[in-house]
């Protein structure tokens, strides 16, 4: 008996210890403790019978879940820090959930509800979309003429889903050296199980798998096929949490073989923003400058058919620095009017014409 009474006030001491330890970050140290405390309250309970048994046995496992829990942190740690490693590795940016939300995106809104439906509703309603089997996995083609904000929406789907945002540089997944480019896309696939939920996402895909011509090395022939493999094999529970999203403005420069069923097989066509989008373009770029003076977003959207959301912001942000340079000249404090904004528009061509919009309409229509 006198053994137990020091095994208790030992077990006092060391669950003090080892909340000490946590409230002070040192996870090591806790573990160590509650592991401690677990054995000798399992030791006093092999010695005790009755209520006495059972209270020693119940504290025991409450040491034992206060220790899991703390292990536990430590292997999603692990986790993350290992897919972290892997994508270092391979120069791509460590991912993190971007800013960006779909408030952020301007028009776009069938883009935005296709998404919704293939991607987002089905990620954060797991279960239901399950009892309605609705399906999802495999990728998804943004496409579309250059600016037009398929890399920001992208960044805006990772932000809704709470998924780590994986950029992918095709330039730094490519390799000459024999089996080390499908060796670069094995990795990437590895580190994104590792950081789940996670977007993978592929921009420019036509440079990482161009149309084959019959003249690709080896090691590019081999690298489509592996990455075909990976898109392909994403179908089991875990994989839910991973999605793979590419986008292009050439399109009819992909292998054919990735717009398969089961592959890239969701395309969605991203077009150049309409009247109202561009309103809600000038809005938002110029939302949070505080000099702001008469604009008529009407008329600005009207004069700016054919320019890009790239355009657009490029215009706000060179009207808003020809102010900003007055300013300074002239020590008079002047907001930012109409006529700035249409003064830039004059000098510069929208980066959109009609000869591209006729070529993404072929390629959609065919
Ligand atoms: N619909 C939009 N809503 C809000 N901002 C937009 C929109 N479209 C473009 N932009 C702005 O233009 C910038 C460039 O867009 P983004 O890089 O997404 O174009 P892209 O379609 O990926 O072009 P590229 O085909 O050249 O890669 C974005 O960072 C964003 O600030
Ligand atoms: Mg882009």
């Amino acid at each position: 008996m006198k053994d137990d009474a020091t095994n208790i006030s030992k077990i006092t001491k060391l669950l003090k210890e080892a909340i000490n330890y946590e409230t002070q970050g040192k996870k090591e140290e806790a573990i160590e403790s509650y592991k401690n405390a677990h054995k000798y309250l399992l030791e006093i309970a092999k010695n005790s019978k009755g209520e006495e048994r059972k209270k020693r046995l119940s504290q025991a496992e409450n040491v034992l879940k206060a220790y899991n829990s703390l292990k536990n942190v430590d292997i999603n740690e692990d986790k993350i820090n290992n897919g972290k490693k892997i994508l270092q590795s391979l120069n791509i940016e460590t991912p993190e959930i971007p800013n960006i939300t779909f408030n952020d995106v301007a028009g776009l809104e069938d883009v935005k509800n296709e998404i919704m439906s293939k991607i987002i509703y089905p990620m954060r309603y797991k279960e239901l979309s399950e009892e309605y089997d609705i399906e999802f996995g495999g990728g998804m083609l943004l496409f579309g003429p250059p600016g037009t904000g398929k890399t920001f929406i992208v960044k805006a789907i990772a932000n809704e889903v709470k998924a780590n945002f994986i950029n992918v540089n095709p330039s730094s997944l490519y390799s000459q050296w024999f089996g080390q480019f499908e060796k670069n896309i094995s990795l990437l696939f590895k580190a994104a199980y590792l950081l789940s939920p996670a977007i993978i996402f592929f921009d420019e895909i036509d440079t990482l798998v161009p149309k084959r011509s019959g003249n690709e090395s080896d090691a590019a022939k081999r690298g489509v096929s592996q990455l075909l493999t990976e898109v392909g094999g994403l179908t089991s529970e875990k994989d839910k949490n991973i999605f793979i999203i590419a986008a292009t403005n050439n399109p009819w420069a992909i292998d054919e073989a990735i717009l398969r069923p089961g592959r890239f097989d969701v395309k969605i066509y991203v077009p150049p923003p309409d009247y109202e989008a561009r309103k809600k373009l000038f809005e938002l770029k110029l939302a949070k400058i505080k000099p702001v003076g008469n604009i008529d977003y009407g008329h600005l959207a009207e004069i700016t058919e054919k320019y890009s959301g790239a355009d657009i912001e490029f215009i706000c942000k060179k009207a808003i620095q020809n102010v900003f340079m007055e300013v300074v000249k002239t020590g008079n404090k002047i907001p930012v009017n109409s006529e700035d904004l249409m003064s830039v528009i004059y000098q510069i061509k929208p980066s959109i014409d009609e000869n591209m919009l006729n070529r993404y309409k072929m390629y959609t229509d065919a």
